[in-house]
């Protein structure tokens, strides 16, 4: 029914090895595995894309107007300073869920500060790779709710 583009910024390619005790020990590709079967059963359909750099990032979000309907997003940390996917994800305008394994606000101060947020249509985190399922769940309804409206 609906297309939707799973966004990983730096470093989560390494999910499962990376700081274990932090992201949890699913895989990358464990994550991406469940997520693409949630959105089938859903009826959706689910594109991945990880890059770890900012412009390979905005670049996929550019391209995704002209096929996604919804974004569901990890910026890694990307959320605490880039204002290039702010702006990316405002020029397009796809309703964007944002996502973090962890809780970011129980963490270090400068990952208090997410830019990425005011612009996005909510933010899961601190459920471990169940944030991605929230996320990814939250923007199918939000889909479905908005098609019901048109
Ligand atoms: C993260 C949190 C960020 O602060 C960090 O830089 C990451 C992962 C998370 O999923 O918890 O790379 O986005």
């Amino acid at each position: 029914m609906f297309k939707i583009l799973l966004m990983h910024g730096p470093n989560l390619n390494l999910l499962g090895w990376r700081e274990p005790g932090i992201y949890g020990t699913i895989g990358f590709d464990e994550i991406n595995a469940r997520m693409k079967r949630v959105a089938e059963e859903n009826g959706c359909e689910l594109r991945v894309f990880q890059s770890n750099s900012e412009g390979a990032l905005v670049d996929a979000i550019h391209d995704a107007r002209h096929w996604a309907d919804g974004i569901v997003i990890n910026p890694g940390a990307y959320s605490h300073y880039s204002i290039a996917l702010r702006d990316a994800l405002s020029a397009v305008k796809l309703p964007t869920i944002e996502v973090h394994l962890s809780n970011v606000h129980a963490r270090e101060e400068f990952r208090h500060r997410l830019v990425l947020t005011p612009v996005c249509v909510g933010m899961m985190c601190g459920f471990g790779w169940r944030s991605y399922l929230y996320g990814l769940l939250a923007l199918i309804e939000i889909l479905k709710e908005r098609a019901k409206e048109k």
